[in-house]
């Protein structure tokens, strides 16, 4: 009898990964940062092949939701998807039964009937991620929530800084500008914070979170301070997401004269990233954007091979992948 027990769960089927999802950095340790940056790494020097497109994900079906405008992001995870032979079908806000009233829950459902491998969601409220998850068996990927989260945006800047600089350990890195409206900003500081890089937040009081402290950074008023930072990240001024009738600057001048990153309040040698789309003359000197030490196109390319490494990774390896293993073969 009791071997007939070892018997019967010998051949049960291995139990299937548990269900992950990608909705904010706090999903993700160290260890699982440094391997979707590994991976990233190999994604990035197989698209330096002539055939580009890589077998992985063949078969498996990628849903991109965009209820917010994108260019960089919705246009890199399509693209990701593609390179690695998965179905993909974009859907935006407009133009969908959105605009017919349909909620999110039941938008999720329909899109759920289809059995995607993974959803990619951007939405302007915090929590739609999850709650895409809760209706659906798909794997989701949080391309932006409301102010709350934008982890993918967050490991691609990991990986430029990395690339770029060799390391992120001990680096120093100013982030300057709007930082209460910026999902960049939170996700940013948590990941720098996790890979041991110091923050520093500079801004004007009203844009700058009270308590903010608490995620392990500083704080600023003195725009001076970038001066010392390895790596000045700028935010957008984002006034789509300011409330009306808030007066968080007295206005958009005075902010560029008070915070806007020029090229005088530059060290020669810092380098500038920005997560785009850029307000030139408003947060950023065009000069400082299109100067040599700008990473922000670098950013963009970057975007591209993190997106595959996150696919990749939820899709195929989980936390104990060995990334050195990553198929390069083409299709
Ligand atoms: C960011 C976003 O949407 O949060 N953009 C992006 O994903 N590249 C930043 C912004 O809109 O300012």
């Amino acid at each position: 009898m009791g071997d007939l027990h070892v018997m019967r769960d010998d051949l049960r089927p291995p139990a299937p990964p548990p269900k992950r999802h990608l909705i904010s950095i706090g999903d993700l340790s160290r260890e699982d940062v440094e391997r979707l940056l590994a991976t990233a790494r190999t994604f990035e020097r197989s698209l330096e092949r002539e055939m580009k497109k890589l077998p992985t994900l063949r078969g498996r079906l990628v849903i991109n939701v965009f209820y917010e405008s994108s260019t960089r992001t919705s246009s890199s995870f399509e693209l990701a998807a593609k390179r690695l032979s998965a179905d993909t079908m974009s859907i935006k806000a407009s133009g969908s039964a959105v605009d017919k009233g349909e909620s999110l829950k039941d938008t999720a459902i329909t899109l759920g009937a289809y059995d995607p491998d993974v959803i990619v969601l951007r939405h302007p409220h915090i929590g739609a991620p999850q709650l895409v998850a809760r209706v659906t068996e798909a794997r989701i990927v949080n391309a932006g929530d409301g102010k709350h989260q934008h982890p993918t945006q967050a490991l691609l800047d990991l990986y430029t800084i990395q690339e770029q600089l060799g390391r992120i350990e001990g680096l120093h890195v100013a982030i300057v500008g709007d930082v209460l409206h910026s999902r960049v900003a939170r996700s940013n500081i948590q990941a720098l914070v996790l890979l041991g890089a110091r923050v520093t937040l500079v801004g004007p009081p009203p844009l700058i979170p009270r308590g903010i402290e608490a995620m392990g950074c500083e704080t600023t008023t003195d725009i001076d301070a970038i001066g010392a930072a390895d790596i000045v990240y700028v935010l957008r001024m984002q006034q789509e997401r300011m409330q009306e009738g808030a007066n968080y600057v007295p206005s958009l001048r005075e902010y560029t004269a008070r915070w806007g990153v020029t090229p005088e309040r530059l060290r020669p040698g810092q380098k500038v990233m920005h997560p785009g789309p850029m307000n030139r003359g408003v947060e950023i000197d065009p000069l400082v954007a299109d100067a040599a030490d700008a990473l922000i196109e670098t950013q963009v390319r970057a975007g591209l091979v993190v997106r595959m490494a996150v696919l990749y990774d939820l899709l195929t390896t989980g936390p104990k992948a060995v990334t050195a293993e990553v198929p390069v073969e083409v299709a």
